[in-house]
């Protein structure tokens, strides 16, 4: 807002100054606006407020509104001496003066009442002193709620789909589109292009990162409107496929149970729309599918062989691609006792990821327990093979081996295992920048 600012203060004194050398008085006249710009709303009443004030004694004070459209000449308005107001009768219904206020009411405003206004104040006393000010006045028509349109409707398989993003909007002048993703204002970027006056938002190539809500929002210098929420469907996965066994089995991890035990064993994976889950035993060189579905029920007691290869297939039936896991059991015949060897196609990605977020503390404990100076000596994929030590007598234990949380102990009397290391190529590469 601009108001009487201080250099023009600093200006009207020195004026005051250099008048008050000539003429012997200084009797000020002081015109103010409280913004030289001013928004209206289209069809409703304006007010464009002056304030004006002087120390002489006044015998005639005059107001003069003229009015100045982007391309005429200035128009008269109306005016007023003392109290009696002379409007152009042309727009005597639109505007009102009402002296010794000096302030302008329009009503209604209208499109066409864009311009720069002009006040003059005269006042006669024992010389006549005058000011004036201009205002500019812009009319808008207030935004109306936007509607946002998604192109496809039904929602896109991602790296394969693009998608649009259509604000419309039914009202309003000066509209600036803005969009919005989970309510933080989204950026041009590789991946979002943006039409010429932002209403249209596109998104090439779609990615799992773009599922959010969507909003357009629209505004003017009077207004503002959100449009409501847009989610576009986006396929995607899987992803981040695991199973996990309700005795905290994990990836890489060994462990034993009780002859008799049941384990279940979960396989999830993060993916739109939920995947279909198929449990696949592989025996003699085939591969049958066990069972549908995100749970598997192992029973110890119920299992003849020693070894079974076991794999979980995640399937996306949209977006078609699918991912795998396997596993393999172990049963020992007398431990009792399972181990598992869990093999990733990729053996070396997971366990690269292991090496890195692995705490320094659990490097220490494995070195305590593996007896060898680098722990990331001990990095690759293992088989054991269970030969029983029929001298040491008493059953093994149950304890959960799991980990880093390996304890050696009874159990390791019990059963000698021998292990054979695999470290892939990959890895041994890896292995040796580590060491
Ligand atoms: C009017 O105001 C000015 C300064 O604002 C001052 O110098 C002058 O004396 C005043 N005149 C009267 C008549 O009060
Ligand atoms: C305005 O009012 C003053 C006194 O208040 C008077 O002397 C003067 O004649 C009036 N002017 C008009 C145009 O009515
Ligand atoms: C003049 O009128 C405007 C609007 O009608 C009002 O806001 C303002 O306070 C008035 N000024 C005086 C000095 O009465
Ligand atoms: C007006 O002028 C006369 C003579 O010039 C002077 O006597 C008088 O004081 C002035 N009045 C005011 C209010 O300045
Ligand atoms: C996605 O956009 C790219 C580049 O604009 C275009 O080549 C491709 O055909 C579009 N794909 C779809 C499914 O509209
Ligand atoms: C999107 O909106 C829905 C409900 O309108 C809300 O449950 C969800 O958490 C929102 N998502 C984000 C990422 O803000
Ligand atoms: C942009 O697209 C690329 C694939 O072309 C994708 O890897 C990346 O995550 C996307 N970026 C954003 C912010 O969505
Ligand atoms: C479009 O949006 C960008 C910011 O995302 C802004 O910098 C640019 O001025 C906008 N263009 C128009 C025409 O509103
Ligand atoms: C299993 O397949 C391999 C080659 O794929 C073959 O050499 C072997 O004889 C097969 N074993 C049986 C039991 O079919
Ligand atoms: C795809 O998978 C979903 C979820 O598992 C299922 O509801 C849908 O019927 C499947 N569609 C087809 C065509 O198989």
């Amino acid at each position: 807002m601009l108001s009487w600012s201080p250099l023009a203060n600093f200006f009207w004194d020195l004026q005051c100054k250099i008048y008050f050398l000539l003429v012997g008085i200084c009797s000020a006249l002081k015109l103010t606006v409280p913004s030289h710009t001013v928004h209206g709303i289209e069809g409703q009443p304006l007010h464009l407020t002056v304030d004006y004030n002087f120390n002489a004694t006044a015998s005639e004070i005059q107001i003069i509104w003229l009015f100045e459209g982007p391309q005429s000449n200035p128009k008269y308005l109306l005016s007023s001496v003392n109290q009696t107001v002379v409007p152009d009768l042309e727009f005597q219904h639109k505007f009102t003066l009402i002296p010794p206020n000096a302030s302008l009411l329009i009503h209604p405003l209208r499109i066409s009442d864009e311009g720069n206004y002009i006040v003059k104040v005269n006042v006669r006393g024992n010389g006549t002193i005058a000011a004036s000010q201009k205002i500019q006045v812009a009319v808008d028509v207030p935004v109306t709620k936007p509607i946002v349109h998604t192109e496809p409707s039904s929602g896109v398989v991602e790296y394969v789909g693009n998608i649009t993003l259509k604000c419309t909007m039914g009202e309003g002048t000066r509209v600036v589109y803005q969009w919005m993703k989970n309510g933080k204002p989204l950026h041009a970027g590789p991946n979002y292009t943006f039409s010429s006056n932002n209403a249209t938002l596109l998104i090439v190539p779609v990615v799992k990162e773009d599922i959010g809500n969507y909003s357009c929002l629209v505004s003017n210098p009077v207004s503002a409107m959100e449009s409501e929420i847009i989610a576009p469907t986006i396929y995607y996965g899987p992803y981040g496929l695991r199973v996990k066994s309700d005795k905290g089995l994990n990836i890489g991890a060994v462990f034993t149970v009780d002859m008799g035990e049941v384990i279940l064993f979960d396989c999830s994976a993060d993916s739109n729309p939920p995947n279909t889950y198929s449990w696949i035993q592989r025996a003699d060189n085939t591969t049958h599918v066990i069972k549908y579905g995100p749970h598997l029920e192992v029973v110890s007691d119920k299992v003849a062989q020693k070894t079974i290869d076991y794999m979980c297939r995640a399937f996306n039936n949209v977006t078609g691609k699918r991912d795998e896991t396997h596993f393999t059991v172990v049963v020992t015949s007398v431990a009792m006792a399972f181990l598992f060897i869990w093999r990733r196609y990729q053996p070396h990605k997971v366990i690269q990821q292991k090496l890195q977020r692995r705490p320094e503390a659990d490097y220490r404990k494995a070195h305590t327990f593996s007896g060898h100076e680098s722990a990331l000596d001990d990095f690759g994929i293992y088989e054991f093979v269970a030969i029983p030590d029929l001298a040491s007598g008493p059953r093994v234990s149950s304890q959960t081996v799991h980990g880093s949380d390996f304890v050696p102990g009874q159990d390791m009397l019990s059963t000698v295992y021998e292990v054979i290391q695999h470290i892939p190529d990959q890895l041994q590469q890896d292995h040796q920048q580590c060491a």
